[in-house]
């Protein structure tokens, strides 16, 4: 059997009073729709055909990292209307399942449910029963509770507005019976559209059975249209992903205030606080503890890291046993080697720190290469920028740092070296000496303070 899968995607999302395509708004730090081709990748199909029309160049370029064929579709004139422009694409397959770009976070084992009924009957459906069905298809059964149609909020009678057993969305049919239909349907409705859902009764007609499959909970196949709902929904993956994060051994010190927005590889033994961000690609190596507040960024973490709150980390590796802020910024391109300290307001950026080596208070190093076991004290600064171009530092093993030092590159400070506190180092300094650039200290006998006259 192969599978086809047609997205669709082409609606204006018009109530999220937005510029951006509805199903680029993201969930979980990834457009919407990125999450419903990854679900439809899971189920291995021939083929992916992603219907689209509103805002549809940026939403091909955004995505073009995917293995999707794109069907536009100019104007939106109904589902039914968007499943027939992506049909020609999938003309060889046997199977055809309908996903819609605004439903997210639909689970890949009811789509494969719904895929197996399917088989058995031809055509099936997922249906929910939910409290408030305004707005929704009603699924319309007859005396045996067998499917007999789909009946569109705005066509519905009063009788029928009661039934509170909704259609999602989301159908497989075969190809061939699909194809028929579609090419029966008409827009003699209210909305003057051609609806999907007709298709339903047209396989009643043909003596089909229509299968119903009810997926894990009502969110899950809860359509996006507003903001109110982009939150929800939002909400509802993060508490999967926490779920997820605290089965794999990690301590979260409150799962409604931790964000996930990328993919987190963790070991066992990882804490995390309160109000953490995790972003893109984490790989978070066992013992680790994550302050409140802090954000991380593509970055790999060592074994028993302690970053302390109010930390953000991006485009970093950071080796084992570092203790990292209160208050640090590591920018992109940073490698800390095994122990190193970093504390409170210190910046790095693209700086590769060997093993053992402190920056603990008020420092800038930037394009800078530190050695082992060196002491960087506070306030020190690399001036790496000449206002035209980047310029190294280099500093060698051992070597420490006075406070208030400025390193201006490009500069090398030799293994061994002692800069004097408050130093402005334009030279290299030799290995093993004291180097300093200070003036001399003087102190004046007989000055007095100016003071005001008394009147
Ligand atoms: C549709 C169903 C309704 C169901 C509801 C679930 C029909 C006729 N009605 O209604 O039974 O309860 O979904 O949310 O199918 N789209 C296009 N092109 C179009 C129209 C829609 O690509 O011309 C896409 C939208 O981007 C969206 C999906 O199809 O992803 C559903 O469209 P929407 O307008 O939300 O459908 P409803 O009228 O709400
Ligand atoms: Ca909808």
């Amino acid at each position: 059997m192969k599978l086809g899968v047609l997205i669709l995607a082409a609606g204006q999302g018009t109530r999220m009073k937005s510029a951006m395509p509805k199903v680029l708004h993201n969930i979980a730090g990834k457009p919407m729709l990125a999450h419903v081709i990854e679900r439809a990748q899971q189920l291995h199909p021939a083929k992916i055909v992603v219907v689209y029309g509103h805002g549809g160049e940026q939403v091909k370029q955004q995505l073009s990292s995917y293995d999707v064929q794109w069907a536009l579709q100019e104007q939106q004139l109904g589902t039914g209307h968007a499943v027939m422009q992506g049909m020609p694409a999938l003309d060889s397959v046997d199977k055809v399942l309908v996903l819609y770009g605004d439903v997210p976070l639909i689970q890949t084992d009811t789509l494969q449910h719904l895929i197996d009924a399917s088989m058995e009957t031809s055509i099936g459906m997922l249906t929910v029963r939910v409290d408030e069905p305004h707005g929704y298809g009603r699924i319309v059964r007859d005396e045996f509770e067998r499917i007999i149609r789909i009946v569109e909020h705005k066509d519905a009678t009063a009788d029928e507005l009661t039934i509170d057993e909704i259609n999602v969305g989301i159908m497989a049919m075969d190809r061939s019976e699909l194809t028929a239909w579609l090419e029966a349907l008409n827009n003699d409705n209210v909305q003057n559209e051609y609806y999907l859902t007709d298709v339903i009764d047209m396989a009643v007609n043909d003596g089909h059975v229509v299968a119903s499959v009810q997926p894990h909970s009502a969110e899950e196949v809860e359509g996006i249209n507003d903001r109110v709902q982009l939150a929800k929904m939002e909400r509802f993956m993060q508490r999967q992903l926490a779920r997820q994060l605290m089965l794999q051994g990690v301590t979260l010190m409150d799962p409604e205030r931790v964000d996930i927005r990328g993919s987190v590889r963790p070991a066992e033994d990882v804490t995390i606080d309160v109000n953490v961000i995790l972003q893109g690609e984490i790989e978070i190596a066992r013992g680790v503890c994550i302050g409140a507040n802090s954000v991380l960024k593509n970055c790999s973490i060592g074994e028993n890291v302690t970053i302390l709150q109010n930390c953000v980390i991006e485009d970093a590796e950071i080796g084992s046993n570092c203790t990292i802020g209160p208050f640090a910024r590591i920018r992109p391109g940073t490698v800390l080697n095994d122990g190193c300290h970093i504390g409170n307001f210190v910046e790095l950026k693209n700086a590769q720190v060997d093993c053992g080596s402190k920056i603990n208070h008020l420092s800038y190093v930037g394009d800078t290469t530190v050695g082992r076991n060196v002491n960087i004290g506070a306030g020190v600064i690399t001036c790496n920028y000449d206002g035209a171009y980047k310029h190294r530092t280099v500093i060698g093993d051992n070597v420490f740092l006075g406070s208030d030092t400025q390193l201006v590159a490009p500069v090398t400070v030799e293994s061994g070296a002692t800069i004097g506190a408050g130093s402005t180092i334009t030279r290299d300094a030799p290995a093993d000496q004291l180097t300093l650039s200070r003036s001399k200290q003087v102190s004046m006998a007989g000055w007095k303070r100016p003071a005001k006259e008394s009147s």
